[in-house]
């Protein structure tokens, strides 16, 4: 347990032992990868670190197939990587669903044990979606802030943008844990902490706790409010670009507001001012 009450695992051998071998055999196409960290930051929301095999490339924002080796035919759900493409190491960052398929048996997950993941990356959370801009704003509600945990450690975004400007919006304040963290951190880091400085602000809101900021993001632009406590001028597609990460229906209003403000979606073949991951909802 940490001071903040966060309980972080780590595998502190690096060859301490796995929990026994696989009961069912690892299927063909996928890699099998022993976790190395587990921090649950919730009752409902946890991340965990898993070895990098050497083959696997990806780019900063895209999302892969994980599963656990407890089934002749494992559950397999898309997961963003949340730790950037140049990262020894895999992280992801996990909502607990009761009773879920796969979430029930992965929110146990300790340090030694094993996580399959499909060997293509695939999403369109990446650079290579959009075309150049000032200002590169990351929208997201609840989990769907993991690509842009990736994104905001890549050197590539300060490289293409001045600013980048990372929004969560979340029911409660807990919620906010893991990238208030991560960006408070991100100082430090050796690789993008001096291109941070000034240049990636986070805007966190909450919709059904007492916190500093409150509101579903989309009223607060639309409404202005979020112009006038940020500084920041009105969205436009001269110099603004976007990537929404959420629920549908939150991708279906921050679509809607985009496009109002002039930005138009694109994708992989198609780069344009603003793209969306639809990967994470049914
Ligand atoms: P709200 O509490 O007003 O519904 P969820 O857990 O339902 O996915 O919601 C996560 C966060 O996203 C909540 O703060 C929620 O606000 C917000 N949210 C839900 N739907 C939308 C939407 N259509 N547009 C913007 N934010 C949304």
């Amino acid at each position: 347990m940490t001071d903040s009450g966060i309980i972080d695992h780590r595998l502190t051998e690096p060859d301490a032992a796995p929990s026994g071998p696989p009961a069912f055999p690892i299927p063909d196409n996928v890699f099998a990868e022993k976790v190395v960290l587990v921090e649950h930051f919730t009752d409902r929301l946890f991340r965990f670190r898993i070895t990098r095999p050497a083959s696997f490339r990806f780019r900063s924002g895209e999302f892969v197939l994980i599963g656990l080796p407890n089934a002749e035919r494992p559950v397999f759900r898309a997961y963003s990587v949340a730790s950037p493409a140049w990262d020894e190491e895999i992280e992801f960052y996990s909502i607990k669903v009761p009773d879920g398929p796969l979430t029930e048996h992965l929110q146990k997950i300790k340090p030694g044990d094993t996580v399959l993941m499909r060997k293509k990356p695939t999403g369109t959370l990446v650079h290579d979606a959009l075309v150049p801009g000032k200002r590169l704003y990351l929208l997201s509600t609840g989990t769907g802030v993991a690509p842009f945990a990736s994104l905001i450690r890549d050197p590539e975004t300060y490289e293409k943008f001045e600013e980048v400007i990372l929004v969560q919006t979340c029911r409660e304040v807990g919620e906010l844990t893991y990238i208030t963290h991560l960006v408070t951190d991100l100082v430090n880091d050796p690789l993008v902490g001096e291109m941070v400085e000034g240049r990636l602000k986070l805007f966190t809101t909450t919709t059904r706790e007492p916190f500093e900021r409150m509101g579903r993001i989309t009223d607060l632009m639309i409404g202005g409010t979020f112009f006038e406590q940020t500084g920041l001028p009105h969205i436009s597609p001269a110099k603004d670009r976007a990537m929404i990460c959420g629920s549908m229906a939150m991708l279906k209003d921050t679509k809607a507001m985009l496009e109002g403000f002039g930005l138009i979606e694109g994708a992989n073949n198609a780069p344009a001012t603003f793209v969306i991951e639809r990967a994470f909802v049914g």
